[in-house]
């Protein structure tokens, strides 16, 4: 029998976890280091466990050294010791649009899986939607290589 793909992440969040989580990422953006954009930037990644790890956007006066608020919270996360993760909320100032991750962070994001959620929000906490897989189709991932 076929087996049945539920969309939208292996375990539903509750209202209240997605908010918070959102508050968080809003919260981790007033950290943004982002001297030479001026484009602040924030993320709340919730781990399997339940944890919640924050990043912000920290640039470089070598611009190309800056580091995405998204990749900066997977990062402390997995030195913190947490490598399975249930979503990421991200937040800017974008008033009229929905914060999306590049295509670096969607490919770390694709490193520990598919199958969970991203949150994509503007300043007043609506938010978009969307697996990982979802933004990063036919991906190229971990499972490829060799053991
Ligand atoms: N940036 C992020 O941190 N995350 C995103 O999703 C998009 C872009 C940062 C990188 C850079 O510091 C600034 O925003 C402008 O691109």
């Amino acid at each position: 029998m076929d087996q049945v793909k539920l969309s939208g992440g292996a375990m539903p969040l509750s209202q209240e976890t997605i908010e918070k989580l959102i508050q968080q990422s809003q919260e981790a953006k007033l950290q943004a280091y982002c001297t030479y954009s001026n484009f602040r930037v924030g993320a709340a990644l919730l781990t399997k466990d339940d944890s919640v790890i924050t990043g912000c956007n920290v640039e470089n006066a070598c611009y190309n050294l800056g580091i995405c608020a998204e990749r900066n919270a997977m990062a402390k996360a997995v030195s913190e010791g947490h490598r399975s993760f249930k979503a990421i909320a991200i937040a800017s100032d974008m008033k009229n649009e929905f914060i999306t991750p590049c295509g670096g962070c969607r490919q770390f994001m694709r490193e520990f899986g598919l199958d969970w959620d991203v949150y994509m929000s503007k300043p007043d906490g609506s938010y978009l939607k969307k697996t990982v897989e979802e933004l990063l189709p036919f991906s190229f991932g971990p499972e490829a290589l060799p053991k």
